[in-house]
This record gives C-alpha cells, structure tokens and sequence, in this order.
C-alpha cells in the first residue's frame, strides 16, 4: 500500500513539472490592468537576448528604460494604451533596424537580429496590436 502511494505521488509530482514546463513552452499570459497581454516564448526568448539588457527596471541606461521597460509589460505598470504605443514604438524601431543600437552591435555584432527574428517580433507587435483594438 505504502509502495502504491509513493509512485502515485511521483506520478502527480511528474504531472505537475509537465504542466509546469507546458506552460513555460507555450509562453505566457499577463494581465495588466485592463487588457491580457502574450508573449509566446520565441518572442521573450528573442527579446530577453536582444533587447531585455537595456531596457529592465534594474538597466543602467536611463534613456532606454524610460522609453521601453519590458518589465512594466508584466508588472501592471503599462496599461493597454501605453502597451499599444509602446508595440508601434517597436515596430517602428525595427521597420528601421534602429535596434538594438548600432554602436552597441559594433561591439557586440552577434546581437544583432537576424532577419527571422525581426519578422518574428514584428508580426507579435501587429497580432497584439489587432487583440488590443478588439478588446
Ligand atoms: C545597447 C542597449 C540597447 C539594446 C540592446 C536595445 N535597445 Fe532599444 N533603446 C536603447 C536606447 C538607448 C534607446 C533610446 C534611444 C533614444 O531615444 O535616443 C532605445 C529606445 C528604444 C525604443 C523606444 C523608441 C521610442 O521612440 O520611444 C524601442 C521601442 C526600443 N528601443 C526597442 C528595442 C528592441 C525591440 C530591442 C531588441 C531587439 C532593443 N530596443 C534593444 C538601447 C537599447
């Protein structure tokens, strides 16, 4: 008995690490103040290589936190205006490959974003733009 309720308790830890990581995989869902937000894990992954340096609550540059703070996407700070300004801000940025910038990719050219990835955010920044525009 005791045997059956230790591998019914490793099924259900089991359970829980694939739902956990499921979810993980498929990205995630934020709800800010008045909207619900996603971001799918190739676009954070992408961004968390790209872009997340410079612009985080804890980044040392003023200006480009001040512009764009990715944190604020997930800490109720923008609510679905500023989270729609900020995704035009974005689009608009890489329509013009103006990030990340081209002194920083100078010195770290492997940063820069290959021609997928662009494509890859800014069709995230336009679907999300589109679900705002519903809501
Ligand atoms: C090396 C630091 C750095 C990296 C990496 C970086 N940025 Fe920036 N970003 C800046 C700075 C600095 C500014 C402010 C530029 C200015 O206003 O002159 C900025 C501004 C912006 C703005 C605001 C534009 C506006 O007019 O409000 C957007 C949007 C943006 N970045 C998107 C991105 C995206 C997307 C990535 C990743 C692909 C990225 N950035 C990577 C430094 C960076």
């Amino acid at each position: 008995m005791k045997r059956i309720f230790f591998s019914l308790s490793g099924i259900a830890i089991i359970a829980l690490l694939f739902a956990f990581n499921n979810s993980k995989q498929t990205g995630y869902t934020t709800v800010t103040n008045d909207v619900s937000f996603e971001i799918p894990k190739e676009v954070l992954t992408v961004i968390n290589n790209k872009c997340y340096g410079c612009h985080n609550t804890k980044s040392k540059g003023e200006k480009s936190k001040k512009k764009l703070n990715w944190d604020n996407f997930t800490n109720n700070e923008y609510n679905s205006v500023k989270i729609y300004t900020k995704l035009g801000k974005i689009e608009k940025m890489l329509g013009e490959n103006k990030m990340p910038p081209a002194k920083f990719l100078e010195k770290y050219p492997k940063k820069t974003l290959t021609e997928e990835e662009k494509q890859l955010i800014l069709a995230w920044a336009k679907e999300q733009k589109i679900a705002l525009q519903s809501e």
